[in-house]
């Protein structure tokens, strides 16, 4: 089967298709895999180049991506017929996952085992031009969970500011910190992106042709917003601190993200900790379906031009996700 496989760490031309790659073999409590779609996020290249945490203990030759779309085609010993069935997972059913953070294996590849409790079945049809972004849902998803209901704790009627609200997380922490009670919510964006941050229901800022710090402290009175959800950091984070209002906390994602500056204020900080689990991939299931997590696939690009999309996402534009057509 093809694969996708890097055996150093260096920049996107370390990634390698191999067409003779072997089936993988599920444990007990796996699920084999079929592969639709793979689903992008900037911490495959922080992988890929190294730079991530989650690099430090990984045997290299190794696989790529964190999440996919596809359908169910078998399961290990621990799994019969009567188990998958009661979790929703019998053969060809259409499923979409990440793997747990402790899982370092890819998605990039045909088929892929993966654990069952990683996974949750999109029910209903889905028609081949929905099948992307379904690739492209549980790691964005599972990080806006996190930031907004164990971090930010956003409260009614609370104002907030998201940062890159055209990006993959930035499309969903959008309508999710509205569905938490949000008053209003700002995100900025680049000009480009003005009208899809406002379909998601927020008021754009162009952060390439407005100064946003100004436009902040103008529309709330000089008070500052609640919430600041920063999906971006490195020029945003500073000034951000300057724009919260007392009591105020800010959630910034990339995990190496240096949050010294706002503790040393005595800023409420996190950096989100995704936690697995079937009941917030169910969440996602029924957002994406009532069309209340209305996330893009804004690109999809064969399996074999990984390192062309890697490119794109390390030139950090990516608009909703980037996704993987696993069969092209
Ligand atoms: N802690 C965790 O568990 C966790 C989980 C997921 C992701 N992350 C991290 O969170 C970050 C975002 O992830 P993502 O998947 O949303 O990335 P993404 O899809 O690549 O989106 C990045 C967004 O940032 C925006 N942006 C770029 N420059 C900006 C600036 N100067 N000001 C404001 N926005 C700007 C871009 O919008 P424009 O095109 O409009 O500029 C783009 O939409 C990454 O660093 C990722 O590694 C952390």
């Amino acid at each position: 089967m093809r694969e996708i496989r890097f055996d150093r760490f260096g920049g996107p031309e370390v990634l390698t298709l191999h067409t003779d790659a072997p089936r993988p073999d599920p444990a007990p409590e796996e699920v084999l895999v079929e592969v639709s779609y793979v689903g992008l996020n900037p911490l495959d290249y922080k992988i890929r180049d190294g730079s991530s945490g989650m690099a430090k203990d990984l045997e290299l030759p190794a696989g790529t991506g964190r999440e996919m779309a596809g359908v169910v085609v078998g399961s290990g010993d621990g799994l019969d017929e009567f188990e998958l069935e009661a979790r929703g997972l019998a053969p060809g059913t259409r499923v979409f996952g990440m793997r747990a953070p402790g899982d370092r294996r890819g998605t990039a590849a045909e088929v892929i085992a993966i654990s069952a409790d990683d996974l949750a079945p999109i029910p209903g049809e889905v028609t081949a031009e929905d099948l992307p972004r379904w690739a492209g849902l549980a790691l964005v998803g599972l990080t806006a969970i996190a930031a907004i209901q164990d971090d930010a704790a956003i409260r009614e009627g609370e104002t907030v500011l998201v940062h890159g609200g055209a990006g993959g997380v930035g499309q969903l922490l959008i309508p999710m910190a509205l569905e938490a009670g949000a008053a209003q919510v700002w995100a900025t964006g680049r000009a480009a992106n003005a009208e899809r941050i406002r379909a998601l229901g927020a008021t754009p800022i162009a952060y390439d042709e407005q100064d946003w710090p100004a436009e902040i402290t103008a529309a709330t009175g000089g008070r500052g917003v609640d919430v600041v959800l920063d999906t971006h950091y490195f020029s945003t984070f500073g000034p951000s601190l300057d724009v919260l209002a007392d009591g105020g906390r800010i959630v910034v994602l990339p995990s190496l993200a240096d949050t010294a500056p706002a503790i040393e204020r005595g800023i409420e900080v996190h950096v989100p900790r995704i936690t697995p689990g079937r009941d917030r991939l169910d969440h996602l299931v029924q957002g994406l379906r009532s069309g209340a997590y209305p996330l893009e696939a804004s690109q999809v690009l064969p399996l074999g031009e990984i390192a062309e999309a890697h490119r794109l996402l390390e030139e950090g534009h990516t608009r909703g996700k980037l996704v993987l057509d696993a069969h092209a």
